[in-house]
């Protein structure tokens, strides 16, 4: 059966770059975008798009058959910080929409499930430095614990029901074509918008918060590339340590201005600092490498001269 997806939460940070590189890899006609609402991202005028709740089990069933969907990525979420301000909501979207899905691929009505995890899923007592794919995980936000508990089913349902879901523990994703929303990684994109519109910008971390990061099309290759995978090298089928660089507020600030001299930066923290406190200062991503081969491409420089030059190009 040839491949056609679909992508729940597409207008998300992820989801507009990954709906892009989905249809080059499978074609236009054959990757369906949904949101619960439409973002005004021309990438979504170009193909086609449905309105969809990811809480509506039905809903996504209907769409899911009308466009005789195989490959589902649910890309719909609520991130650290928002969901701490709304524990209700964000457990009944992240963890509801998971189980639809997850059912969905049990009752063979889909064939594959792609579901992002987190380092939010680590917490005070796990290792800081090079945290490894298995350890004490512990995670002390809703959204930490709605990705763990999302990773205990997943391998759950792969062991008992033979559910073909797969998944990769993001880190802060670097970005500027859609904004991030909700998340204590934010600050890393944030700043960049505000070093080329206004050359200063307010960091809600410390200077000295060391983090794991990537670029979003580290991310995006890693997410297709695991979907890509024979069956039988993704061996685990919870949730995959990936990791590219890792930098602090500080080292970022002073990377920007290697290339905008006069960029200056201070420091408020505010309620995030306590959520990056409990993650990873950097990820121990082998066991990814070693069962489907996975490496990141963009270094700290490149990263950062890829953001500067093309926000210089859209925004100013
Ligand atoms: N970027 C996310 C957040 O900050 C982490 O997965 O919430």
């Amino acid at each position: 059966m040839s491949t056609k997806v679909l992508i729940i939460g597409a207008c998300g940070q992820i989801g507009t770059e990954l709906t892009t590189a989905l249809r080059n890899t499978y074609g236009f006609s054959n990757v369906i975008a949904s949101d619960i609402r439409k973002s005004e991202s021309d990438v979504f005028n170009q193909g086609t798009f449905e309105l969809l709740d990811a809480r509506d089990k039905d809903a996504i069933k209907a769409c899911v058959e009308k466009h005789k969907i195989t490959d589902v990525y649910l890309m719909a979420a609520l991130l650290s910080a928002t969901a701490e301000k709304n524990p209700d909501f964000a457990w009944d979207l992240n963890m509801n929409s998971l189980f639809h899905v997850l059912n969905l691929a049990k009752e063979k009505v889909i064939q594959k499930v792609f579901w992002p995890s987190s380092i939010a899923v680590f917490g005070e007592n796990s290792p800081k430095k090079n945290t490894p794919q298995h350890t004490i995980m512990e995670p002390s936000t809703v959204y930490g614990i709605s990705k763990l508990s999302g990773e205990r089913w997943c391998e759950y349902y792969h062991k008992n029901y033979g559910v073909d879901v797969r998944s990769i523990r993001y880190p802060g994703i670097i970005s500027w074509k859609a904004n991030p929303g909700g998340g204590t990684t934010d600050y890393a994109v944030e700043i960049f918008h505000e070093a080329v519109q206004k050359g200063s910008y307010t960091c809600f971390l410390r200077d000295d918060t060391s983090l794991p990061m990537m670029f979003m099309d580290d991310a995006v290759r890693a997410t297709i590339n695991i979907m890509k995978a024979e069956p039988e090298s993704v061996k685990v089928r919870s949730s995959y340590n990936i990791a590219a660089i890792s930098f602090t507020p500080a080292e970022l600030a002073t990377a920007i201005q290697q290339i905008i001299p006069e960029f200056a930066i201070a420091y408020e923290p505010d309620s995030r600092q306590k959520i990056a406190d409990t993650w990873p200062e950097s990820i121990d991503d082998s066991t990814a490498t070693a069962d489907w081969n996975w490496s990141h491409e963009f270094d700290m420089k490149t990263i950062v001269s890829e953001m500067i030059s093309n926000l210089q190009r859209v925004l100013v």
